[in-house]
């Protein structure tokens, strides 16, 4: 993927050096693989309710991927996120420490926008990451992104420091 796919999302010429700089040490190889999970992940998903299908991929510091899906319940309030399901994953398996996330999702599976998270997964992730430096991957397909820093998509979020101090 080169620069030009990731959408600069209103951003002025001057400030497109800042997304390039923005995704950091997630290279676009790096990138297109965590979409390619994330559309894997999708793929799985329980959502016999909404048929809305959701894929989220995880990247920890350490370069390792966790995968979720969206899994819906019958009773309807238990149903979780698929961002929520990666999360959840791997902070079960002693992960602290994360990147990025790639997030698709669409009816059936059918891609045909950008899937932002919804606000209680943006809380869950405020938990575990740095918001001014954690990116979030909005994607159509490998070459189509979007890239957030989480503190964009949550402003003055409610975090842990603030019950340490
Ligand atoms: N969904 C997610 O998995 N992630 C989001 O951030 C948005 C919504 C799921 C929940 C539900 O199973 C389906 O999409 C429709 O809302």
């Amino acid at each position: 993927m080169d620069n030009e796919h990731i959408q600069e999302h209103g951003l002025v010429q001057g400030e497109k050096k800042e997304l390039v700089s923005k995704c950091g040490p997630v290279g676009r190889a790096v990138i297109r693989n965590l979409i390619k999970e994330a559309i894997n992940s999708m793929n799985k998903a329980y959502a016999p309710y909404s048929g809305f299908k959701v894929g989220a991929a995880l990247l920890t510091a350490g370069q390792k991927i966790y995968t979720g899906c969206n899994i819906e319940n019958a009773a309807y309030s238990p149903s979780n996120c698929a961002e929520r399901t990666a999360f959840f994953k791997a902070v079960s398996e002693g992960e602290r420490d994360f990147m990025a996330i790639a997030i698709v999702g669409g009816d059936n599976g059918n891609i045909k926008d950008y899937c932002p998270p919804c606000g209680v997964c943006r809380q869950v992730m405020r938990e575990f990451v740095n918001p001014g430096r954690f990116l979030v991957i909005l994607a159509r397909s490998e070459d189509d992104c979007l890239v957030f820093f989480l503190e964009e998509l949550l402003p003055m979020g409610f975090g842990p420091e603030h019950l340490n101090n």
